[in-house]
């Protein structure tokens, strides 16, 4: 069945590019040209799977695209690989299982985990190939299993100078029109190209090969990184078609950085370079779903109540390591923080607190964090609420008395932004004792057979927000 996965990422491989008269291809079985992996290394390689083909073939056949566990909860992968080409659709959740633990797909101690949430970068362009980044988000934090930590440009050990070396690794195809797909793993060893041969048309040499350059258009070095390697014994090695997703991996060790994701190439292992995901250009991205670490930024609901913001966090994937949702008025001042927390409630409910104390009419902003094991999340997006007011209550236009019978005259209440749900004329007898009170239909309300006694009548108007009283009316039902 990878066999058809083939067809469909061949025409993967041609995206964002004019493709030139079929280049020379170098390649050998070789990823192509790579090694098998070293055992115990790359851990935090996942395999992306199709969950209905894993239902009936099991891991290997299942194998669509590789992955990077970057925290114990996110993966990332390559947006093409989670996006239908044809539609633009992004896969559902349940659509797709990450293989982890093993270097060896068909190995069934390799683990298989449910992905909650799937967050493709907003700036993914199936045309053109930019920010072809995904992050998936797991069901439950896999603590035991090696992360590798995206690069950033301040983390002190990142370079994308050209001929930094860096490592692909992924279960691949090996061959370039063939269909052998590895049960292990394999790496290959690359370097980095510059940018002026990766979007800027400058052809560039690397160990007696000339790699012939991408133009403007075709590939963004902003966006981008070329990379490409040749074996000592000369043949080309690149990532190809079932590596894309997985990492492109800078330095060792506690320095190793996932620095690029496969994205595209003009076949593989030819003299077009392979192209990544520029990694350090996607921190923004990577920061929001939670993929960098610390906890994803809750999402909120806010909804607006008399005297009070009432806030929602829906819960979701990406806030499974919450302990406290926490919302703060970005009105506050240190002295007098004005906010509220909740702790998440599981089985898809959402939580939810109140900021209180606040006044009616008044626009406020809230902002929210989910403080976890990973510590303080970044914060939510800003949202801006008005504490509504109890409606106007409405007033009372006439009275005409007959016998014991009142019959009013309303002006209805405006409702000052909450629905009015009930509008009413009560009557209280000024001496005590139990009142009356009839509906106002259109605008009319009719008291009958009322015990003679004097009343304030008034119209009462009632919303989600609170009930109003207006002002009252003396009536008197003589004996
Ligand atoms: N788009 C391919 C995939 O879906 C990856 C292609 C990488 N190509 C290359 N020449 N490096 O697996």
């Amino acid at each position: 069945m990878r066999r058809l996965w083939t067809l469909a990422l061949a025409l993967l491989l041609g995206i964002g590019v004019t493709a030139p008269a079929q280049a020379a291809v170098q390649s050998r079985p070789a990823i192509i040209n790579g090694s098998p992996s070293a055992p115990g290394t790359h851990g935090y390689l996942a395999a992306l799977l199709d969950t209905a083909r894993y239902n009936l073939k099991g891991t290997f056949q299942a194998q669509i695209c590789g992955g990077s566990l970057t925290t114990p909860t996110t993966v990332v992968t390559a947006a093409h690989c989670v996006v239908d080409q044809n539609s633009g659709v992004t896969s559902t959740p349940a659509s797709l299982l990450i293989g982890l633990g093993r270097s060896s797909l068909q190995d069934s101690g390799m683990r298989v985990v449910a992905i909650s949430a799937i967050a493709v970068h907003p700036g993914y362009s199936i045309k053109t190939g930019d920010d072809d980044v995904a992050v998936l988000t797991l069901v439950a934090p896999q603590t035991d299993i090696a992360t590798i930590a995206p690069a950033q440009l301040t983390d002190g050990v990142t370079t994308e100078a050209a001929g930094t070396r860096v490592q692909v690794a992924g279960w691949g195809t090996t061959s370039n029109f063939g269909n052998s797909f590895p049960d292990v793993f394999r790496t290959g060893d690359l370097t980095l190209l510059p940018a002026s041969a990766c979007g800027q048309g400058q052809n560039t040499v690397l160990s007696g090969l000339t790699f012939l350059a991408y133009n403007a258009g075709e590939a963004n070095p902003l966006t981008m990184l070329c990379a490409v390697g040749v074996s000592p014994t000369g043949t080309i090695i690149d990532s190809c078609r079932g590596d894309s997703g997985g990492p492109l991996i800078a330095g060792d060790g506690a320095d190793a950085r996932l620095l690029g994701i496969v994205s595209w190439g003009l076949n593989c292992a030819t003299r077009h370079p392979g192209v990544y995901t520029r990694v350090t250009a996607m921190a923004d991205f990577l920061k929001a779903t939670g993929a960098l670490g610390g906890s994803a930024p809750p999402e909120i609901l806010v909804t607006p109540l008399h005297e009070r913001l009432r806030i929602q966090f829906p819960a979701r994937g990406t806030n499974l390591n919450a302990t406290t949702f926490t919302a703060t008025l970005a009105e506050s001042t240190a002295a007098e923080p004005r906010q509220c927390s909740a702790a998440p409630v599981g089985n898809g409910l959402a939580a939810s607190c109140d900021i209180t104390g606040l006044v009616n009419g008044t626009e406020y902003r809230v902002t929210a964090v989910a403080t976890g094991t990973a510590g303080v999340s970044v914060p939510s997006t800003v949202v801006a609420a008005t504490p509504l007011a109890v409606p106007d209550a409405g007033r009372i236009t006439g009275v005409k008395v007959t016998g014991k019978r009142a019959v009013f005259t309303v002006a209805r209440s405006t409702g000052n932004g909450a629905e009015i749900t009930a509008t009413r004329i009560a009557c209280l007898p000024l001496a005590g004792g139990p009142g009356r009170s009839a509906k106002v239909i259109l605008k009319r309300a009719t008291l009958r057979s009322l015990p003679p006694a004097s009343y304030a009548c008034a119209v009462t108007a009632r919303s989600e927000v609170g009930t109003a009283r207006g002002a009252e009316t003396l009536l008197t039902i003589p004996g």
